[in-house]
């Protein structure tokens, strides 16, 4: 198949990826894309970070072999911990969520004092602090790892008391801080963002990655001169290591996506040993 009508590959632990995956359909409807959500290996923020980077290069070699003519990684902590091995191994162009972010931080802080929310593996890599120092030498930057948010929203928990009661406790640390950005360093967090703005309150601007990483893969597609054209309707196809039912419910609760019989599969582990789903785009 030409390259430039292959689709996008996009992967993530689990659901949470697919905040990008809509970014990425909003800003870029032509494109075909598979998704891949690891759901039975899922959350990756409490791992060994050498164990993520197993699965991202499985993941993404995967993705490759299916043909898919860009990577997307639409998971934080993947990124942190994974990618420049993985544009080393790949032959394909490989774009993280966490230079977006990061630049699109810089841009809307006004004191620079900012702060970073994501799983524990992507904040002890610290690689947001770097990022954002990279960018903007002076920034303040304070990082809270909120390990209770992930199981949350996998379990379908994205608001109403109790998940308030975890938001705010779990984001004290940061309004101590005074920052005046927050940035959401889990591609899961943006599901619980009504909760987020509710306990942070108007004052202060909260990141998502989504729509940064969308713009940067829009670029680098013109860029490459892989975009598809114009005429051709994307269409997506949804890969997850767990059961299909959940992610159709996920899809449908939060997207209002219904994805047609064959355009939802599962995909056994061991991911290497796996033969290639045939029907993706
Ligand atoms: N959504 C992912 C991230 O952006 C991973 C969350 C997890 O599996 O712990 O970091």
């Amino acid at each position: 198949m030409e390259l430039a009508h292959r689709p996008i590959g996009v992967f993530d632990s689990g659901v949470g990826g697919l905040t990008v995956f809509h970014a990425l359909k909003r800003r870029l409807p032509h494109e075909s894309m598979v998704y891949f959500g690891d759901r039975a290996r899922c959350p990756y923020g409490d791992r060994d970070p050498r164990e993520v980077a197993r699965f991202a290069l499985e993941i993404g070699r995967y993705l490759e072999r299916l043909g898919v003519k860009l990577l997307v990684v639409a998971c934080n902590t993947a990124t942190a911990v994974a990618l420049p091995r993985l544009r080393e191994e790949l032959a394909i162009d490989v774009v993280g969520v966490i230079e977006p972010g990061a630049s699109q931080a810089v841009q809307a802080s006004e004191t620079g004092r900012i702060g970073v929310i994501g799983t524990s593996v992507t904040v002890a890599s610290h690689a947001y602090a770097d990022a954002l120092r990279s960018l903007r030498p002076d920034v303040c930057v304070t990082e809270v790892a909120c390990p209770l948010f992930v199981p949350l929203v996998e379990q379908g928990h994205v608001d109403g008391e109790a998940v308030e009661a975890v938001v705010r406790d779990s984001l004290r640390p940061l309004l101590q801080e005074r920052i005046d950005t927050l940035v959401l360093g889990c591609t899961h967090y943006p599901l619980l963002m009504p909760v987020i703005r509710r306990v942070l309150g108007p004052a202060i601007r909260v990141i998502s990655s989504a729509d940064a990483t969308a713009a940067r893969v829009a670029e680098l597609l013109a860029e490459r001169g892989l975009e598809a054209p114009r005429g051709h309707e994307g269409d997506a196809c949804f890969l997850t290591t767990g059961d299909t039912a959940s992610l159709r419910m996920a899809l449908a609760t939060w997207f209002g996506e219904v994805p047609g019989e064959r355009a939802v599969r599962h995909v056994s582990l061991p991911i290497s040993d796996q033969p290639l789903q045939r029907t993706a785009p």
